[in-house]
């Protein structure tokens, strides 16, 4: 494993070797066990797009691990006024030891790990979240001990985030059914991708169905960032397409819910399931920095 750039890439095998280093690291952490693993390395962070949860759990985790980040604001790198990206990878494949990158194309992401000679990780593009799903799966299997037999219901657009869990959920073994409206659906490439698993993954457009016996149901915003002028169309094409009390009265009794955060309470999660699972939620946002620990060192090491 040379980069993190879309789940695609990653085999089961690699899945899991990251999972149970995460679980390490975060037994490590919750036990005062220095784990300075990246002593010494340095990792750019390019970011393109806003972000919470993505940029301080970098640079924290970063900093448990003996390394230094640097936040680079798009809008003040030579990138931002147009310096090509195979430029400015061999530019920063001679500073840094690593670079995790949020932005918009996909290509964008490959493009410099095509044209660097170190690590690139996706922090989030309009195709795929990988960080986000590696933490997803820890939480999942932290709450569950297990995947197996597990079904995963996503219900919403069939974005990054959907896109990235039906590969990462199928590839760990559980079966997948995703509620999405029509014109919302998930890229080519994903939906050649689950023929392979047969009916381990299903789509509908209707989300009572898809979320009958879930054992967790996922969500997230119905406009992602750079489609913000696309809101009002969306609230319409989105109408009903929330995990509320209907949905979850069709799930297991016992089902998790998650949601990558940030949130919006009325649209795609009523306020009254958000708060009663807001332990797992949480738990999902904190792990972000386990997992992405354990990436790091995968990669940086
Ligand atoms: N879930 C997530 O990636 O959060 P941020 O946008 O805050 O980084
Ligand atoms: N789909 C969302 C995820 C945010 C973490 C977005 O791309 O904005």
């Amino acid at each position: 494993m040379k980069h993190l750039l879309k789940m695609l890439d990653l085999s089961s095998e690699e899945i899991f070797e990251i999972l149970n280093l995460a679980d390490q690291l975060k037994y490590e952490l919750k036990h005062n066990i220095p784990h300075p693993y990246l002593k010494g390395k340095a990792l750019g962070l390019i970011f393109q797009k806003a972000s919470t949860r993505t940029r301080v759990s970098f640079e924290t985790g970063m900093y448990q691990l003996g390394g230094h980040a640097l936040f680079l604001s798009a809008d003040d790198l030579q990138i931002g006024r147009g310096e090509p990206v195979q430029d400015t990878a061999r530019v920063l494949s001679r500073y840094l030891d690593g670079i995790m990158i949020r932005t918009f194309e996909q290509k964008e992401v490959e493009d410099l790990a095509e044209y660097g000679s170190i690590p690139i990780i996706n922090g989030l593009t309009d195709f795929s979240h990988p960080c986000q799903v590696l933490a997803d799966l820890m939480t999942i299997r932290e709450f569950k001990n297990s995947f197996d037999d597990l079904k995963m219901c996503f219900i919403g657009d069939g974005n990054n985030m959907a896109n990235s869990l039906i590969v990462g959920a199928l590839k760990v073994g559980m079966s997948v059914s995703i509620a999405c409206p029509d014109g919302y659906r998930p890229d080519a490439q994903i939906l050649e991708f689950v023929k392979e698993y047969g009916d381990k993954f299903s789509m509908t457009d209707k989300p009572l169905e898809a979320a009958k016996d879930a054992d967790v149901l996922i969500t997230d915003v119905w406009s992602s960032m750079g489609m913000e002028e696309e809101i009002e169309k969306r609230k319409i094409a989105f109408k009903g397409y929330q995990i509320n009390d209907e949905v979850m009265a069709q799930a297991k009794p016992d089902a998790m819910v998650l949601h990558c955060l940030p949130a919006h309470r009325e649209e795609e999660i009523t306020a009254r399931v958000f708060e009663a699972h807001a332990n797992e939620i949480f738990e999902e946002a904190e792990n972000r920095l386990h997992a992405q620990k354990a990436v790091m060192v995968k990669l940086m090491k």
